[in-house]
This record gives C-alpha cells, sequence and structure tokens, in this order.
C-alpha cells in the first residue's frame, strides 16, 4: 500500500533519516521501533506530507506521493493523528470531532444564503456520526466535555476518532501509548484491532511499548541511525541480536521491566 525508497531526510548536515525503505501491506497494523533519536517521527513526517524529504520516494498504491501536503494526503485517506491543538480545547469532544470532515457547506456564502437547510440536515448527520464514533471507542460519556480537560487517554481515543470521522486507509500513529494508563491503552488497542479487522484501516504505529507492539503489531519494522536495520514478527525482533545491540542503553529489555515495574 505505502511504498518508501531510499528515503533522505536531512537537516542541515545531520541525516535523521539516512536512505530509509519500507513496505506497509495494506490491512497490517505495522509497528515501527528504534531507540530514541532513530529517526522514526521524521521519517513519519515525511510520509505524512509534513516534512519534504530531502530525496527518495513515497508510493502509495503505485502513485508518487512524494512531497505531498498533509491535506492532500487527507484526501487520499492518508492520515497521521495530531494532537488536539490548544485553541481547540474548550470545544466540546464532539464538536472536536464534527469539525474533522472538510468542505462542509457551510463554509461557502452561497450556501449560507440558500442552503440552510442543507446546513442542518449535514450538521445532523455529522452528529450523528460523531455520536457513533465515540461510542465505538466506549467514550459516549465525554461527549460533552471539554476537550481540554479530558485525561491524556482519553485525548488519545479523541485523536483517532478524529480518523474515524473521514474515509481514512491508513492511519500513522506515533507514540499513541505514551504516558496511558493501563486501562485505557487497552481501550485504545483494542479501537485499533477493531479498527483493523472491523473497518480495514491499515496502521503504522511508532511505540516504544514491546509489550503494546507485540499485541497488536504484525510486522514490526527497527530503525536505527535512519535506517532500518530489521523488520520480522515481533518474537523474531526481539530475539535478533543485532537489535538488541542498537537498544543497548535504552533497551528493549530495559523498557519491558520499566513497564513491568508500573504495573
Ligand atoms: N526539525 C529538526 N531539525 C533538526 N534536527 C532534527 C529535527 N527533527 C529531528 N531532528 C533530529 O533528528 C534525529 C531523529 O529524530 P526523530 O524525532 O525522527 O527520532 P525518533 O526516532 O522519533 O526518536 P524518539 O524515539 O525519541 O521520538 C534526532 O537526532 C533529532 O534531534
Ligand atoms: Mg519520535
Amino acid at each position: 500500500m505505502i511504498e518508501v525508497r531510499d528515503l533522505h531526510m536531512h537537516f542541515g548536515g545531520f541525516r535523521a533519516v539516512d536512505g530509509a525503505s519500507l513496505r506497509l501491506e495494506q490491512g497490517s497494523i505495522t509497528g515501527l521501533i528504534g531507540p530514541n533519536g532513530a529517526g522514526k517521527t521524521s521519517l513519519f513526517n515525511c510520509i505524512a506530507g509534513v516534512l519534504t524529504p530531502t530525496s527518495g520516494q513515497v508510493l502509495f498504491n503505485g502513485e508518487d506521493i512524494t512531497g505531498l501536503k498533509p491535506h492532500e494526503l487527507f484526501h487520499k485517506g492518508i492520515l497521521r493523528t495530531f494532537q488536539i491543538a490548544h485553541e481547540f480545547g474548550s470545544m466540546t469532544c464532539r464538536e472536536n470531532l464534527m469539525m474533522v470532515p472538510a468542505g462542509q457547506s457551510g463554509e461557502t456564502l452561497w450556501n449560507t444564503w440558500f442552503g440552510r437547510k442543507r446546513i442542518a440536515d449535514e450538521e445532523r448527520a455529522l452528529r450523528a456520526k460523531a455520536d457513533e464514533v465515540l461510542e465505538f471507542l466506549t467514550i459516549s460519556h465525554i461527549a460533552d466535555l471539554k476537550a481540554g480537560e479530558i485525561s491524556g487517554g482519553q485525548k488519545k481515543l479523541l485523536e483517532l476518532g478524529r480518523t474515524m470521522m473521514v474515509d481514512a486507509k491508513i492511519v500513522f500513529l506515533d507514540e499513541v501509548g505514551a504516558g496511558v494508563n493501563r486501562t485505557l491503552l487497552y481501550t485504545i488497542g483494542d479501537a485499533i484491532k477493531r479498527l483493523n479487522t472491523e473497518r480495514g484501516y491499515t496502521f503504522c504505529m511508532i511505540e516504544h511499548d514491546m509489550e503494546f507492539i507485540k499485541q497488536l503489531c504484525d510486522p514490526v519494522i527497527v530503525m536505527a541511525q535512519g535506517q532500518v536495520m530489521a523488520t520480522g514478527t515481533a518474537e523474531e525482533i526481539m530475539q535478533n541480536e543485532a537489535v538488541i545491540e542498537a537498544y543497548l542503553g535504552t533497551g528493549v529489555k530495559n523498557k519491558k521491566t520499566e513497564t513491568e515495574d508500573a504495573e
């Protein structure tokens, strides 16, 4: 579905992404892991149009999408989650979802003058859709709360919910589980799994929690120093000597111990 060919993202002389190549298969939940500073977020941002790569190619179902802007990718169904912007914190969770779909008819003057009924109809449909999304994510109870006042984990679910308001095909998640308590982490994982199996979403997710990765992701891609160093199942990756080596100091094992300690 997505193919990345020899991608480079240089910042001045620094090679954050240094010739990365990978494939994301339709229907998969691919995990992207690697030590801090490996270039994972930079790679994501190149694929999702936030950064323009220095060189290399990104293909979407064979079409060259290198350098397209986030809104252009959005229309193709390629989405990355963003933190709920500060200025939307005073809107309710439902309202945050309702404003995602682009091209609402309320935006044009013509429709403002002549299409009041249509606007009302669309708003009703949007509201129903938002409520359906909240229910799917099991957070109907926060619909009327201000987005600025919900917990960190609930915010992550709401960010995921934003991708459900449009026709997403592939969603990129950058550390969606970071700092989230175990219960909500389970809810998030479950939502990802159901979006994948029931709605055909393809995912690529950066995550540091290997347990979370193991439960959701196949395959797992490991990045180090701007390059892809290994691809395999979570089990294979966790036994790969070169991967363990790359993690020394911040190791996979250390991370796992930390998680267990926290429980
Ligand atoms: N805009 C930028 N300008 C300069 N250097 C940058 C920029 N963005 C990232 N870098 C550098 O590129 C390297 C890779 O960063 P990146 O955020 O992609 O890593 P990461 O794998 O996501 O790390 P982490 O696991 O800590 O999130 C880092 O050394 C970082 O300091
Ligand atoms: Mg990162």
